[in-house]
């Protein structure tokens, strides 16, 4: 068996000694390399952000594994027809985005922003006691990752309210789905978190319009892709004080060019893309787990839909 491996970075040193030694242990014997071009067709590619000649050429392979959760740079190439995408499921991510986006709905909650800044300042100024109560935490997005997240924020008792594209059930969590919901969604919540795949339907959907649906005061953590948000409407709804604060661990551009208005700003939390890594040996375990049941013709879960673009 033949897998190539590509990704944008130096990371092949790692994921192709390792990805060839768990293939072995399984029982699956193969001859991984990284991906150049003219390299003879494979039966699996393992890839992040892989450019169009590699999907150009090697248009025969099995499946391509994305080493990712989410799948937008993949789908915006020129695929060919029914050849399966298959995307990372949690493998250690949605435990690290729970983390992640709870301290941050935390810090926001207890007041823990504005008490850096007065300390910072030198001034010894306790922040306001909230009503966990009135701050429910909308999170946009109730698949693998928002689903967790949701239910990591509903055990500190925080009121949890999602959405999603179609109907859904979560523990704990007050559920709403469709565009039609989404302004009853937004005016309900003091913080909202967007755990969405980047679609052509969720490209730019954190807008001015749906910002002024969340009610003054309010919070943003953007922790899914920086397209997401508009970024001049963000800018305007925390200068006018429509946002309270906001963070962001993913942009437009990454990384986020020096001359950006996001940085310094003071009521925005940057971060560079770190709310879930992708952890290598958990993520080569599920792709190894994932080719033998594709090799036996069994179904797996993560395949990507082309027509939802997720
Ligand atoms: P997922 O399991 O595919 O879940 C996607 C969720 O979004 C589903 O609940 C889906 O609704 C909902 N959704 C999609 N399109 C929608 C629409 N137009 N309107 C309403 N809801 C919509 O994805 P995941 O594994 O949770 O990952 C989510 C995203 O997180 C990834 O795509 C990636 O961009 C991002 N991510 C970021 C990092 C980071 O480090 N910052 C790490 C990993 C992932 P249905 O349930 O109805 O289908
Ligand atoms: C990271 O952003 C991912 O999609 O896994």
């Amino acid at each position: 068996m033949r897998v190539l491996y590509y990704a944008p970075d130096d990371s092949a040193q790692h994921w192709v000694p390792e990805l060839q030694a768990a293939l072995q242990a399984a029982g699956l014997p193969a001859q991984v390399q990284a991906w150049e071009r003219g390299m003879p067709t494979a039966d699996f590619c393992v890839v992040w952000k892989p450019p169009q000649a590699m999907l150009d050429e090697q248009h025969s392979a099995k499946a391509y594994f994305v080493t990712g959760a989410g799948v937008d740079s993949l789908l915006t190439l020129r695929f060919p027809p029914r050849l399966p995408v298959i995307r990372l499921d949690d493998a250690g991510m949605a435990v690290q985005m729970a983390e992640y986006v709870t301290q941050a709905v935390v810090r926001y909650f207890r007041g823990l922003d504005s008490a850096e800044a007065t300390m910072r300042a030198g001034q010894w100024q306790l922040p306001p006691v909230r009503s966990r109560a009135d701050f429910a935490v909308g999170v946009l997005g109730l698949g693998v990752l928002g689903a967790r997240v949701a239910q990591a924020l509903a055990t500190f008792e925080f009121p949890v309210l999602g959405w999603s594209r179609s109907p859904k059930q979560v523990g704990g969590v007050r559920t709403f789905h469709g565009i039609a919901q989404l302004p009853a969604f937004l005016q309900q919540v003091q913080c909202v978190v967007c755990l969405l795949p980047l679609t052509p339907e969720t490209d730019g959907l954190l807008n001015a319009e749906r910002l002024a649906h969340m009610p003054r005061g309010s919070y943003l953590i953007n922790v899914a892709r920086g397209a997401h948000v508009v970024d001049a409407d963000l800018l305007a709804a925390l200068d006018s004080g429509q946002l309270a604060g906001a963070t962001l661990d993913v942009f437009r551009t990454e990384p986020l060019p020096p001359e950006h208005a996001f940085w310094g700003h003071p009521r925005l939390t940057l971060t560079p893309h770190t709310s879930a890594r992708t952890l290598r040996s958990e993520s080569i375990a599920q792709i190894v787990h994932k080719m033998q049941a594709v090799l036996h013709g069994q179904a797996v879960v993560g395949v990507v839909d082309p027509n939802k673009g997720y």
